[in-house]
C-alpha cells in the first residue's frame, strides 16, 4: 500500500493482511486485519512500532515511498508482541537505527522474543512521562501495562496532538481506508467490540487505568492512531474513549445469549424455547448453536449482554467438546457481573448441565436457577417449563439492570 498521511509529517506505512483468520492463534478475525505502523518525518525520522514478519517486505516497500529506510533514526516499541516486532530484527539490520526506545518491560520481553540480537540493538528505556524531542515534534511516553501486554506503552506526539495507542483501540480489519469515519459504523463498532471482548477484555481493570491516565494528562488529542484497523480523528477520538469506558466498565445491555451444542436436537429445542422465554419479558435474545458460531462470536455477543445461558447435552457423563471449549476459553476472558444459567438433555447420567453450572459458579456468574434438564425427547409440557425458565432468566435481567 502506499503510505498515507495520517497527521501533518506522520505517515502510515503498515501492512494490510486480507488473509488473516487466524488472530494471535485463539481469536477469529473474519474481516482480517491490519498491522499499522507510522512514521513521523522530522529532524530525527522516527518509526512507531512494525509488523508481523510475513509482512516486512510490505512495510519496506511502503516506508521506501517517503524515504530510503536507512535514513529512519529511532524506532520506537510500543508493544513487543509478535505481529508488531516480527519485522523489527529485519528493520534494525537494514537502518541500524541511533536509538530504540521501548518501556522496561519491553526491553525484558524483547531480548526473550528476539534473544541475542538484541545485546548490539542501542535500546533507550523510557518510562511514564519520559519525553524525546525529533526536532518539531516532542514525544511523551506512557506505560499502558497490561493493555495488551506487560510491555505495552503509548506514546503521545504533542505538537501533532496525536495520540499512538499500539492496541487500544483496535479493531480487526483489513480495507483500503484508513480512518473509522470512512468505512460503515455498525462493521467498526462491532469489530472494536469483538477485539474488546476477545482481547483486552481480561485486563479490563488496567485498561481503566490507562484511559484515566491519559485523561487526567489532560491531552489535546486530535487523532488516535492504533496499530490495527482503522483511526480515530475528530469527534471519533471522543467516540472511541467513550466506547472503551463502556467496554471496561463492562456495562452491560438487557441481552442474553444463548449458546449451545445438540446430539438429536433436544437440546436445541430447549435452546429456542429458553430464547422465546426471555424475549417475552424484553429482554432481547441471541441464540447461538456452538457448530454454527466460534467463540470469539460468542464473546463479541456476551461484551454486553447481561446474561449468559449455555446447554449440552450429557455426552460421556460430560459436556459436549465445543461447549467445554468455549467456557474455557470465556472463563480466562473474565467476564464480571453476569447472570448465569445451564440447561440440556440427556439420556441416562445427566451430568452435563451441572457441570456447565459449576463453570459459571467458577466465574462468578449470578445464578438465579437451578441446572434446567430433560429426559431424552422434552414433551410440551418440558418446552414450557423451558419458556419459564427464560423468563425467570429475563426477570433476573430486568431486576438487575432497572
Ligand atoms: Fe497487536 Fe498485543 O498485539
Amino acid at each position: 500500500m502506499k503510505p498515507l498521511e495520517m497527521a501533518k509529517d506522520i505517515y502510515w506505512v503498515g501492512a494490510l493482511d486480507w488473509e488473516s483468520r487466524d488472530f494471535h492463534g485463539y481469536s477469529t478475525s473474519p474481516l482480517g486485519t491490519t498491522y499499522n505502523c507510522f512514521l513521523v518525518m522530522d529532524e530525527k525520522i522516527t518509526l512507531f512500532d512494525t509488523v508481523r514478519r510475513s509482512h516486512t517486505e510490505e512495510m519496506m516497500h511502503a516506508i521506501s515511498q517517503l524515504i530510503d529506510p536507512k535514513k529512519i533514526d529511532y524506532i520506537v516499541v510500543n508493544h513487543v508482541e509478535l505481529d508488531h516486532t516480527g519485522a523489527l530484527d529485519m528493520l534494525v539490520e537494514k537502518v541500524n537505527p541511533e536509538k530504540i526506545f521501548i518501556s522496561p518491560m519491553g526491553e525484558k520481553s524483547l531480548k526473550l522474543i528476539h534473544h541475542d540480537r538484541v545485546d548490539t540493538w542501542p535500546l533507550e528505556v523510557v518510562k511514564t512521562g519520559s519525553a524525546c524531542s525529533l526536532g518539531k515534534y516532542n514525544l511523551a511516553f506512557l506505560e499502558t501495562r497490561m493493555v495488551h501486554w506487560p510491555d505495552s506503552m503509548m506514546t503521545y506526539v504533542k505538537e501533532a496532538k496525536t495520540l499512538i495507542s499500539q492496541d487500544a483501540f483496535g479493531q480487526n480489519i483489513a480495507s483500503t481506508e484508513r480512518w473509522a469515519d470512512e468505512i460503515d459504523r455498525g462493521v467498526l463498532e462491532r469489530q472494536m467490540a469483538r477485539y474488546f471482548a476477545n482481547i483486552v477484555m481480561p485486563y479490563s481493570v488496567q485498561t481503566k487505568k490507562a484511559i484515566a491516565a491519559i485523561q487526567d494528562l489532560k491531552l489535546e488529542i486530535e487523532n488516535i492512531l492504533p496499530d490495527h484497523g482503522l483511526a480515530f480523528r475528530g469527534k471519533d477520538v471522543a467516540w472511541a474513549l467513550q466506547k472503551y469506558q463502556d467496554f471496561v466498565d463492562q456495562k452491560l445491555k438487557k441481552k442474553a445469549v444463548v449458546i449451545f451444542d445438540t446430539m438429536w436436537y433436544s437440546t436445541e429445542k430447549m435452546a429456542h424455547a429458553i430464547a422465546e422465554g426471555i424475549a417475552s419479558k424484553g429482554v432481547s435474545a441471541n441464540v447461538l448453536y456452538m457448530k454454527a458460531n466460534d467463540h470469539s462470536d460468542v464473546m463479541q455477543e456476551l461484551l454486553d449482554s447481561a446474561a449468559i445461558v449455555v446447554g449440552s447435552p450429557t455426552h460421556n457423563n460430560g459436556v459436549l467438546p465445543f461447549v467445554s471449549a468455549m467456557l474455557t476459553y470465556m472463563k480466562g476472558l473474565r467476564p464480571v457481573g453476569r447472570i448465569g444459567a445451564a440447561f440440556g438433555s440427556y439420556g441416562w447420567s445427566g451430568e452435563a448441565a451441572k457441570y456447565i453450572q459449576e463453570w459459571l459458579a467458577g466465574m462468578k456468574m449470578e445464578l438465579p436457577l437451578e441446572p434446567l434438564r430433560f429426559q431424552y425427547v422434552p414433551t410440551s409440557e418440558n418446552f414450557n417449563a423451558c419458556v419459564e425458565f427464560g423468563m425467570k432468566i429475563a426477570d433476573a435481567v430486568n431486576a438487575k439492570l432497572g
